[in-house]
């Protein structure tokens, strides 16, 4: 890359300057910041009122009466994007996503940084950095590449400089980012998740964030409940009488409830067992006009529903092995037509997970059809999922205590084991989840 850069700049996209020249103060907002400022001098005025409208260069504001320091203060807080250019080459900008944090020193990219292809070029961002690179120029491609050791070292001209920016952007890592246990926990994929399903520096929340109903329009919802696979196998219902004598009350579920990973094969679990569980767990008591709402025995985010149960059957009473879809919408069991090795391989993954020699009689598997969530919530979509996985969990612990059976949640399953089996597009829907259940040994 040559010639040498040079910079310009202006207020970033987002930002807005209510400026008040005879007050001689100015308030800065943007979606989750404010910096008011106040004793402006006539330079510093001319220096937002420059920035406002325009791209300008960085020494000429910085050369603007009173310009230097305030100019810092004003990158400091993140207001301003910086572009980089040599010549006439726009080669990146460095777009901040909150107020400036000390630089990172080292040469090396920190492994958190990712390069992703957005509209107009590539963009560089980590979740532990306050500003992004957008890169606009193949060139920038190359001296990266050289940074993170393809090529040899030995930046000069905008490479220094591209360098440089990197460190002052957050993107580098110095030798010992993986000396504390504060980011050596942090798989790349991991902190990204939690960091963009949560209100943070990058998430605008009702525009890119949360509830937005971004594809109402572009696409239709999934529907509330999964289409029947076949005629299905009916199943008995809970009766409610029944169940409002025979179960314990919550405080005696809630103080009995423990993992059981080991089954009662004597006396397995029966279909009538297995029906009034999914009943109890998965019916659907309710669906919208509109399809839009789903009442189930859990909550779940907004009410949109999506998560399917299987039934890996090893050993129930009444009902042949093999791999089952609940339809919760008819209360039936469909029987899906999985090859003999999935379904061992699911159950043997299963007893790995629970470190137990012998199989569930029963694996339940929790799956998903995201667009139920994702075509509502945007960027959250997955983080709100697993949450009601979670909630569906905990249901299913408390029905299987009150009717004395075994349960066990497991912490990950195969899902692309599981997709191929149930014959799925895990883009649309896939695993989320496991859970062992069966019959309760006598000294359980
Ligand atoms: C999200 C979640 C994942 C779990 N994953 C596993 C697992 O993979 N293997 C296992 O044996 N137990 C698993 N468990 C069960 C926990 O180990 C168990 O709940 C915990 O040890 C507390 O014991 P208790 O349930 O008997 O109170 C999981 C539980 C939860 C809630």
């Amino acid at each position: 890359m040559t010639p040498d850069p040079h910079v310009t700049a202006a207020l970033r996209p987002g930002v807005r300057c209510r400026l008040s020249a005879r007050a001689r103060a100015a308030q800065l907002t943007d979606r989750r910041h404010e910096e008011i400022l106040t004793g402006l001098t006539g330079g510093q005025v001319a220096v937002l009122e420059r920035l406002s409208s325009q791209e300008c260069r960085l020494p000429v504001l910085r050369r603007m009466a009173g310009g230097g320091p305030f100019v810092d203060r004003l990158l400091d807080g993140g207001w301003v994007r910086q572009a980089v250019y040599a010549g006439a080459d726009h080669l990146y900008s460095i777009e901040p996503v909150r107020p400036r944090t000390p630089p990172s020193p080292g040469r090396a990219l920190s492994r958190f940084t990712v390069l992703r292809a957005v509209a107009g070029g590539l963009l560089l961002e980590s979740p532990l950095a306050w500003a992004d690179l957008r890169l606009h120029h193949d060139a920038v491609g190359r001296a990266l590449g050289r940074l993170a050791g393809l090529a040899g070292a030995g930046a000069s001209g905008p490479a220094a400089r591209l360098l440089a920016d990197l460190q002052y952007a957050g993107l580098t890592t110095a030798d010992g980012e993986d000396e504390d246990l504060r980011l050596r926990q942090w798989q790349p994929h991991e902190l990204w998740f939690h960091h963009r399903s949560r209100l943070t520096g990058r998430a605008r929340a009702g525009v890119d964030f949360g509830a937005t109903w971004w594809a109402d329009g572009l696409f239709d919802q999934p529907p509330p409940t999964a289409a029947p696979r076949g005629d299905g196998i009916p199943l008995a219902a809970a009766d409610p009488a029944l169940v409002a004598k025979t179960d314990p009350s919550l405080g005696q579920v809630l103080r009995r409830r423990r993992s059981i990973r080991e089954h009662d094969d004597a006396n397995p679990i029966t279909v009538g067992q297995l029906g009034e569980f999914l009943d109890r767990c998965g019916r659907v008591a309710h669906v919208t006009a509109d399809g839009r709402q789903v009442t189930l025995p859990y909550p779940t985010a907004g009410s949109t529903g999506g998560l399917e149960l299987y039934a890996v059957v090893r050993l129930v009473d009444g009902l042949s092995p093999g791999l089952y879809h609940y339809d919760g919408a008819a209360h039936r069991l469909h029987p899906l037509a999985a090859p003999e090795p999935a379904i061992r391989e699911l159950l043997n993954r299963a007893a790995d997970s629970a470190g137990v020699a012998a199989e569930p009689q029963v694996l339940v598997i929790v799956s998903a059809r995201f667009g139920r969530v994702m075509w509502k919530y945007q960027t959250m979509g997955y983080g709100l999922i697993l949450k009601n996985t979670g909630v569906l969990f905990h249901l299913m612990y408390l029905v299987a205590t009150a009717m004395d059976l075994a349960p066990c949640a497991l912490g990950a399953g195969d899902a692309e084991l599981f997709s191929r089996a149930a014959r799925l597009d895990p883009a649309a829907e896939s695993s989320v989840g496991e859970f062992l259940l069966g019959s309760r040994p006598v000294d359980g």
